[in-house]
């Protein structure tokens, strides 16, 4: 087990910089995960921890020892890949004894490794199959058991589960999250499904374009999200945008001339009167009384999903397209208005210009 930091790591292929300085402490036993966008830079950032790639700038350190110069081997780090490439011809007991074996580890010490890696992973009967005998969620424990029994101090994962369908995601993402509170070994996995991150993650670090947009917990950035980009990333349906603008007072924002919704504290003055792009997410409006909704929607599309329905339409002042969801689908006729309203709490602004968020 290891507390890994990224101190400032920047990142050049040539002339382009790629990643332009992280920096994050990752304690013993967290579950770190990288999320953004294909392209933004999650697996260069994972594959300096490996020592895959040279670090361009900056400091890796593994419980204070700066590790740069480490060769991988050295770094006693396991990597899980979205391509997990088994030995064919291999059974299962000696795909996961592979690695000890070349590392010359005595035969009783990878035994009994292997034994307990296969009892954690619950690949005890499978132990003398081959790899095509397996399902393609054993196959992936048995990657997975590659990296127990080497007993790292670090787990990296680079979307381990892309490559499976989505029932079995689901399912193994319970497992991994399983497995991590029964090992506790640090670990950073990389992936682009905001479900997967928010569901996996003790913290999670946004990232867009080779910057770090928000270091968080799950519910930090659903809640408050730092920048538009993370705003518009983390949750599902996405955040609604409206361009809009502060009142003088600092007190409400205006959306067009009928609508104008509360801001809850009152903004700095540095924030006043000026133009907002204002999120809302679909599942923070109410319908309210004809009179008392503080936006209307003008319903064009409607979406049953079963426990509730996603309705979808434009606002009456602003013009804006947005999605709302809400309970029951017989109440909301496409072409009918609805009358909504949002607590000032669940209002959030972001910086027109630069995205940040302002305000609470
Ligand atoms: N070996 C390389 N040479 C040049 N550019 C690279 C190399 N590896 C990655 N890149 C570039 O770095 C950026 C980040 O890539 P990557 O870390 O693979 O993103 P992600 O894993 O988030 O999809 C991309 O623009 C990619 O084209
Ligand atoms: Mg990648």
């Amino acid at each position: 087990m290891a507390d890994v930091s990224l101190r400032n790591i920047h990142k050049s292929f040539g002339q382009n910089e790629v990643i332009h300085g992280i920096s994050c402490d990752i304690h013993d036993g967290e579950f770190i995960v990288i999320l953004g966008p294909s392209g933004c830079g999650k697996s260069t950032v994972l594959r300096m921890i490996a020592g895959l790639e040279v670090i361009t700038k900056g400091e890796l350190t593994i419980d204070d020892k700066v590790v740069n110069q480490l060769e991988p081997a050295d770094r006693d780090i396991a990597m899980v890949f979205q391509n997990y490439a088994l030995y064919p011809h291999m059974t299962v007991f000696k795909n996961m004894a592979y690695g000890l074996k070349i590392r010359r580890m005595p035969k009783a010490e990878i035994e009994k490794r292997v034994q307990k890696a296969a009892g954690i992973l619950e690949l005890t009967e499978f132990l003398n199959r081959k790899p095509r005998q397996l399902s393609g969620g054993q196959r992936q424990r048995v990657a997975m058991g590659r990296c127990i029994v080497r007993e790292p101090k670090v787990f990296l994962f680079d979307e381990p589960l892309s490559n499976l369908d989505a029932k079995l995601r689901v399912q193994m993402r319970q497992e991994l999250r399983n497995l991590h509170e029964t090992l506790g070994i640090t670990s950073v996995y990389v992936t682009h499904d905001q479900v997967e991150a928010m569901t996996l993650g003790d913290r999670l670090i946004v990232m867009e374009n080779g910057y770090v947009e928000q270091i968080g917990s799950p519910l930090d950035v659903y809640e408050k999200p730092a920048t538009h980009f993370v705003a518009g990333f983390i949750g599902s349906p996405a955040m609604n945008f409206f361009e809009a603008r502060t009142s003088r007072d600092g007190q409400s924002a205006q959306l067009s001339d009928t609508e104008t919704l509360p801001i809850h504290p009152q903004l700095d003055p540095s924030f006043r009167d000026q133009a907002i792009v204002l999120g809302i997410r679909p599942e923070h409006f109410k319908l309210a009384a004809e009179r008392d909704g503080t936006m209307q929607m003008r319903v064009e599309n409607l979406e049953t999903l079963g426990a509730d329905t996603l309705v979808h339409g434009k606002s009456a002042g602003n013009k804006t397209i947005f999605t709302v969801r809400l309970p029951d689908i017989h109440r909301y006729p496409k072409g009918s208005t609805l009358s909504l309203s949002i607590s000032p709490e669940k209002l959030h602004l972001f910086d027109k210009e630069s995205g940040k968020r302002i305000g609470a």
